[in-house]
């Protein structure tokens, strides 16, 4: 599980690892932006919530996480994204995946310093088609506005907003940075600079989950 405060690149860093391991990413934000393009009744009452920059209830959230970590792709392992985000949630999903024998191998907390974070927040550009990620500056598409993969338009999300990521940061250090003394607790947290390329970042990652990483592979 990667934890970080919002803009650290957990989204990034999953999708690196998810190609590299070969098991899916699971990130919470990104199922609850599919429900609210999609506007299923989940979808609609969850936007309320993003749109303030406040976590949007338990119940929904851990309904759209049971359902995607049961689908067949997902037997293999997975790597969670932006949830659990409170101990309450962390707690809701060890007994999820307990009953299934299931346990959480490892937990890295990604660090990045507070002005950062909005720099790389109010960059960022996503792309409406495939959901490829772009940094304006740090890593911008060849052609501005252009997917490079797919051609699709890139897009702004509406809760990147100055106020909004504020909002963010502050349910953020509240709610879910107390996870990083929950899974220290438990023994199986590493915390890694976020500072740098992304691909230095990588490097402390796998770092992090050496061992691991070859295990899930061999
Ligand atoms: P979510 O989508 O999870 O957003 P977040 O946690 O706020 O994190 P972000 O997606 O903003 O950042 P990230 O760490 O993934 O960084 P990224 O890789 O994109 O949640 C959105 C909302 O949904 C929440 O506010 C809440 O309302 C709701 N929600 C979600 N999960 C929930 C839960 N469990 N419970 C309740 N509510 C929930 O990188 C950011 C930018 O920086 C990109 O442009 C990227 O290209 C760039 N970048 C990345 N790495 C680097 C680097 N090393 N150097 C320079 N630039 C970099």
């Amino acid at each position: 599980m990667l934890l970080g405060p919002p803009g650290a690149g957990k989204g990034t860093q999953a999708r690196i690892l998810r190609d590299r391991c070969g098991i899916p990413q699971i990130a919470s934000g990104d199922l609850l932006r599919a429900a609210v393009m999609e506007k299923t009744a989940l979808g609609v009452e969850a936007s309320s919530y993003m749109d303030r920059g406040q976590l949007v209830p338990d119940d929904l959230v851990l309904r759209l996480i049971a359902e995607r970590i049961a689908r067949e792709d997902a037997r293999v392992g997975f790597i969670l994204d932006g949830f659990p985000r409170s101990v309450k949630q962390a707690e809701a999903l060890a007994l999820m995946i307990g009953a299934q024998g299931v346990a959480l191998d490892k937990v890295v907390a990604v660090n990045v310093p507070d002005e950062e974070l909005v720099k790389r927040i109010s960059g960022r550009r996503t792309c409406a088609k495939c959901q490829a990620m772009y940094h304006v500056v740090f890593e911008p598409p060849r052609v501005a506005g252009v997917c490079d993969k797919c051609g699709g338009e890139l897009y702004q999300r509406e809760d990147d907003a100055e106020e909004t990521v504020r909002e963010r940061l502050k349910v953020y250090a509240e709610t879910t940075r107390p996870l990083i003394e929950h899974y220290g607790r438990i023994g199986i947290l590493s915390q890694i600079d976020g500072l740098g390329t992304p691909d230095e970042v990588e490097r402390r990652l796998l770092g992090a989950l050496d061992g691991l990483v070859r295990a899930k592979r061999a």
